[in-house]
């Protein structure tokens, strides 16, 4: 049995399906359960630390965000060290920890905490893998309402030069790091995940409009407003900090393309082209259809 934190966001909810697919027990934490919207194969608990959750459970994904980072990071760590007790008792013995390429800039507070969180991880005596991802494609997912509405994208440092990753291919290696036995090469290491190709903010919304045939307008915001932004929408200051700190590095000193996707899955990283054809539709306006048998030009609304 797997223990998937995190199921349902962007990498769980994925991880999970993969998992389904080869036939894999999985049980998924989602604070409300009824509202999870998982597969009916999945036991759905509401929290990780309890004995229903870990019982017969061999390997858990352990995403930060569901174990409250970026709500109260000291709460987060001192849930962490308890969690990994409790696993530890239930008789787990893998943890694939989702942390973030971020921990290779120790000047960054978001890599710092990830890697506070890697280094618990490490030391308590269970096998771990460290997943350590770049920018993730459904990032851009935050431009969407802006392309709608004005078919413009307003991001802070358009030239940083990143390899974004999708979030199937983060979900990939997750399953693999679960499913391996305990002499694969992954177990005790830390890949980098990146996507195939380094890519602008500028590059990403122009491959955008080029996939919803709309031409859009790259506006350039600047880092003091990004940074309002993300504080506004509830990151908090250290995280909005950490995230404009990683963009702005990437202007100068563009991320490396990493092979670990590839070499991990056997599978080349998808494009971001490719996630976006499959996500246009959150960038499309919607079109009204008429009702069966109306002649009646629809009217704004
Ligand atoms: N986005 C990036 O570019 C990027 C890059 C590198 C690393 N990362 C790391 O990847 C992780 C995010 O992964 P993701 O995008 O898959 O996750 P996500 O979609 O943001 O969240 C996963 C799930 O966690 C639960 N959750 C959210 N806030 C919570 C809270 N305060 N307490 C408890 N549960 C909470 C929610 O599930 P329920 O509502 O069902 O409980 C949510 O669906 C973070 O640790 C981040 O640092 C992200």
């Amino acid at each position: 049995m797997y223990l998937i934190t995190g199921a349902t966001g962007h990498v769980g909810r994925e991880l999970v399906e993969q998992l389904l697919a080869v036939g894999a027990d999985v049980r998924a934490v989602s604070r409300r359960p009824p509202a999870a919207h998982l597969s009916d194969r999945v036991d759905v608990v509401p929290t990780a630390d309890s004995a229903p959750a870990l019982r017969g459970v061999s390997a858990v994904f352990l995403n930060a965000t569901a174990i409250g980072l970026f709500t109260d990071v000291g709460t987060a760590k001192d849930r962490l060290q308890t969690f990994l007790g409790q696993a530890a008792s239930h008789g787990v013995h893998r943890i694939v920890l989702l942390s973030s390429s971020s921990v290779l800039d120790d000047t960054n507070p978001v890599g710092r905490h990830h890697r506070e969180l890697e280094r618990q991880v490490q030391h308590r005596g269970l096998e771990w893998i460290l997943l350590r991802p770049g920018i993730f494609n459904c990032n851009t997912l935050d431009w969407a309402e802006d392309i709608r509405s004005r078919g413009v994208v307003c991001a802070p440092f358009g030239s940083a030069r990143m390899a974004p990753v999708d979030e199937r291919d983060i979900a990939a290696v997750a399953a693999q790091a679960l499913l391996c036995d305990s002499t694969h090469r992954l177990v005790g290491s830390a890949p980098v995940l990146s996507g195939p190709e380094v890519l602008t903010p500028a590059d990403q919304a122009r491959i955008i409009s080029k996939a919803i045939g709309v031409s859009l307008r790259f506006e350039e915001l600047a880092p003091e407003k990004a940074h309002r932004a993300l504080v506004e929408a509830g990151a908090p200051l250290w995280a909005a900090d950490g995230l404009l700190r990683y963009y702005a590095k990437a202007v100068t000193h563009p991320v490396a393309i990493s092979p670990a996707v590839a070499q991990i899955t056997g599978t080349p990283p998808r494009t971001f082209a490719n996630w976006v054809m499959d996500r246009a539709a959150a960038f499309r306006r919607p079109t009204r259809t008429r009702p069966a048998g109306s002649t009646a030009t629809p009217t704004a609304p």
